[in-house]
């Protein structure tokens, strides 16, 4: 019998609950999820199973192999996702800013910074997406930007669907953007997701409560910014991306 929502949600709360008595027991807190966090199903498989292999002898001459991009490669509406096609894709208009900032709060400019995300109506637009929700012929979906001098950075783009996978049965997935951050080097790159404030399906979603940590939850959610809104065109979010540290944002690990 497929599993229900209630044993996915009571899975999370269980071990969410020896989270918080593995704290009141004095042990550190913990930013990132387990690797086998079972209500998430599929991440027993997605993570390695025995040590890295280490790039030897320098793991720069992996730097020599492969693909290389610039400032003049991130051209001006790689950034605003309403911007790519002939019209305007549907949904709700929004702007996400933020800052990307070191443990320190130092801004960490001239990073390259990608999203991808579904549409307004939940669905990717991506071949292993074949739910039945509208595809958008005016959005893909994909944008990417360069931090500046301050470590900021914005997106324009309208707010992605909720949609469903195949973790158990009726699973859906909260509101989300993915993120993925470069570094210094494609070694390097950060993958993560940010989600929109208030979303009832929250509560409902391994992914997010792979995070067990309240206060590593809440730095994945957006804040809604009034100051970011722009009038009769966009409502705005704020996500500031802290890359280590006590305030690190979580960030997801086997990722190439
Ligand atoms: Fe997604």
């Amino acid at each position: 019998m497929p599993l229900t929502q209630r044993d996915i949600d009571r899975e999370v709360a269980e071990l969410r609950e020896a989270y918080e008595a593995s704290r009141a027991a004095g042990a550190p807190a913990v930013h990132h999820p387990a690797r086998d966090y079972a209500p998430y199903r599929s991440s027993a498989l997605r993570h390695p199973h025995r040590p890295l292999v280490p790039v030897e002898p320098d793991p720069e001459t992996v730097e020599l192999h492969g693909p290389v991009f610039g400032p003049t490669d991130v051209t001006d509406i790689d950034h605003d996702l309403t911007r790519q096609h002939t019209g305007e894709p549907l949904g709700e208009r929004i702007t996400v800013s933020g800052r990307l900032l070191d443990r320190a709060g130092r801004p960490v400019r001239g990073q390259l910074i990608e999203l991808w995300q579904a549409n307004a109506s939940g669905r990717y637009a991506h071949l292993r997406d074949q739910h039945p929700a509208p595809l958008d012929p005016n959005f893909t979906g994909v944008g990417r930007t360069l931090t500046g001098d301050d470590g900021s950075y914005s997106f324009t783009t309208v707010k992605p669907g909720a949609y469903p996978w195949r973790n158990h049965e009726n699973a859906w997935r909260p509101a989300h953007i993915h993120f993925s951050l470069f570094g210094t080097a494609f070694t390097q790159r950060l993958v993560t997701q940010m989600y929109f404030p208030g979303d009832p399906l929250f509560a409902h979603d391994p992914i997010l409560q792979s995070v067990t940590d309240e206060r590593a939850r809440q730095a994945l959610v957006a804040a809604y910014d009034h100051e970011l809104s722009r009038s009769e065109w966009s409502l705005g979010y704020r996500w500031d991306i802290v890359l280590d540290g006590p305030s690190a944002t979580w960030i997801e690990e086997g990722r190439p």
